[in-house]
């Protein structure tokens, strides 16, 4: 799924040979959008021919999403926008990351026993944060859009009224959560057939959710956070035993935040600030990285290294990291070069080091669920924007008359320090659950820049999202493309479980036999992992390419 545009090209090559001025490194060819959804990727082109800028896009991709990949983001979510804006050479992160709400307590999930009560922070309204994608998307159309948040949210509301085609991958994921979806009347109204999962073809249709859109459409926030759609929310989740008061959703505030930057050979990458793990931990993982001379090494040697790094990246987002809002990060001291060098010292290259004598805190990751879209439009804004509801379809949970599935974020909390979450990880007391608070993340949208020119990624995969990123990262600096991007085998380890996960073409027979004997524990995946989505802006040779990872169905297109 790999799409470039040369036509453009082509024309400025010939008003090129026709008079004489230089076109600059800067302009940009094409747009170029890659999605989870072919719908997401059309509504994004539509706003941009409508003469909207990336962020007018990225308004309608989120709502687009929101209506097409149900069991990945949506209205009940949250998720990272990191923007950039070209004419002033600005990047912001827009966290429209989920707040626990204020009724929350450091120990809802735990029984009498303080054990961890199985499945209650993962279905039902208890699960779900107060929401941040609303907020999110007004705000950026608000201060960054041409067009009004009304024009980029109707190829959402036309979608949501008119419907979309279950398809194979929305089979899985309803087969994942059926007993979860049965659970929440209006949620089986909407996304079973008869509480049955639908055939491949039937068509979803959601007008309630057409309703909040539209709502949303003409109020802004208050559509969603306070008013008929607020009430309709606070009664469904109180009625089934939750905990949010029209106080959190009235109080609900998105933060502007500094993005995270590091350098990689030569590379500049900017990435996902605190609540997301995923900068800093990338920094702390390129950091070791740069220590080594990689090209050097033949392939065991370096995915040995690469995966050393991960298990002590890991190690310390369970220790360090959380909601900046609340806890110190001690950001400038992971994010340092002589830090890195620190763990570097401990990193035997003949030897894996077993988790457990890494001084720290003591997990089977999944994850198909949560999005990620890319975008460059032709002034060279760019947006790279993850967003979830966690777990597929989230809590399961509709709100009765809002078509609003609610997100499972509270899960991402550590409910018990120490216990890991649904994708087997653990944390510290830094993200441990109070009131107001967003629970970490991983996921992290990236830019890279350099001399070649400039990429935006990203990818959905719970735990495995930085590794993942970091993967991409490392192929675009051997040479890699959009595509090998999105294509290239992975593999995975996050400190807990001891475990180095790989798709099975990521390691050669002899690759798994050296990693053996350094002592490294493996397990080949059955499945594929992962959503990646790319945007290539290739300065040399003035093209946009763009690519949707091959495991799934998204789509990309360059125009
Ligand atoms: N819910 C997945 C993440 O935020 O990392």
């Amino acid at each position: 799924m790999i799409a470039t545009r040369n036509t453009t090209r082509f024309l400025l090559i010939l008003l090129v040979g026709y008079f004489p001025f230089n076109i600059s490194a800067n302009v940009v060819p094409a747009a170029g959008i890659a999605t989870a959804h072919p719908a997401a990727t059309e509504a994004g082109h539509e706003i941009l021919a409508a003469g909207g800028n990336a962020f007018d896009a990225a308004v309608a991709i989120s709502a687009s999403l929101a209506v097409v990949e149900p069991m990945s983001s949506g209205l009940g979510g949250g998720g990272f926008w990191l923007l950039h804006r070209e004419k002033d050479n600005f990047d912001i992160m827009i966290d429209g990351r989920e707040k626990a709400p204020k009724a929350a307590q450091r120990n809802m999930y735990l029984d009498e026993a303080g054990e961890v009560i199985p499945g209650l922070s993962i279905t039902g309204p208890l699960s779900a944060g107060i929401p941040g994608l609303p907020a999110a998307i007004v705000h950026l159309s608000k201060k960054y859009g041409r067009l009004t948040l009304n024009t980029s949210l109707q190829p959402a509301i036309r979608q949501a009224r008119n419907g979309f085609k279950v398809n194979q991958h929305y089979r899985r994921m309803a087969e994942f959560r059926l007993e979860a979806l049965r659970k929440s009347p209006a949620a089986a109204a909407i996304f079973l057939k008869n509480n049955q999962i639908p055939e491949i073809g039937t068509i979803i249709k959601q007008p309630d959710l057409a309703i909040t859109l539209e709502l949303l459409a003409k109020k802004g926030a208050d559509g969603f956070y306070k008013g008929d759609v607020a009430k309709k929310l606070v009664k469904g989740v109180q009625a089934a035993k939750g905990i949010w008061s029209m106080a959190d959703l009235a109080s609900y505030q998105l933060v502007e935040r500094k993005p995270i930057r590091s350098e990689y050979q030569g590379i500049r990458i900017t990435s996902a600030a605190p609540p997301s793990s995923g900068g800093i931990a990338l920094t702390t993982l390129l950091n070791i990285l740069s220590g080594y001379d990689l090209k050097s090494l033949n392939n065991t040697q370096r995915k040995h290294l690469i995966v050393e790094s991960m298990r002590r990246a890991y190690r310390d987002r369970a220790i360090y990291l959380g909601d900046p809002d609340f806890v110190k990060i001690p950001t400038s001291t992971l994010t340092s070069q002589h830090y890195a060098i620190g763990l570097s010292a401990s990193i035997r290259p003949d030897k894996a080091m077993p988790s457990a004598l890494l001084p720290g805190i003591i997990t089977p990751p999944r994850g198909q669920d949560t999005t990620h879209f890319s975008v460059i439009d032709k002034d060279g804004n760019r947006v790279a924007a993850t967003l979830t509801i966690n777990y597929p379809f989230g809590s399961c949970f509709v709100a009765p008359g809002t078509g609003v599935l609610l997100n499972d974020e509270m899960d991402d909390f550590s409910s018990k320090p120490g216990t890991p979450n649904a994708y087997g990880l653990v944390g510290a007391e830094a993200n441990a659950i109070e009131p107001d608070k967003r629970p970490l993340s991983s996921m992290s949208p990236t830019f890279l820049e350099n001399d070649r020119g400039i990429v935006v990624l990203g990818t959905p995969g719970g735990s495995r999202i930085i590794t993942m990123v970091l993967l991409a990262i490392l192929n675009y600096a051997d040479g890699g493309s959009a595509n090998s991007m999105v294509t290239l085998p992975r593999y995975h380890h996050q400190f807990l479980p001891d475990t180095l996960y790989y798709e099975k073409a990521a390691l050669t027979e002899k690759e798994v036999q050296g990693l053996q004997q350094r002592g490294h524990q493996l397990e080949a995946l059955k499945s594929s992992y992962g959503n990646m989505q790319v945007v290539f802006w290739d300065k040399r040779n003035k093209r946009i390419t763009a690519a949707s990872d091959p495991r799934a169905t998204g789509a990309a297109v360059v125009r």
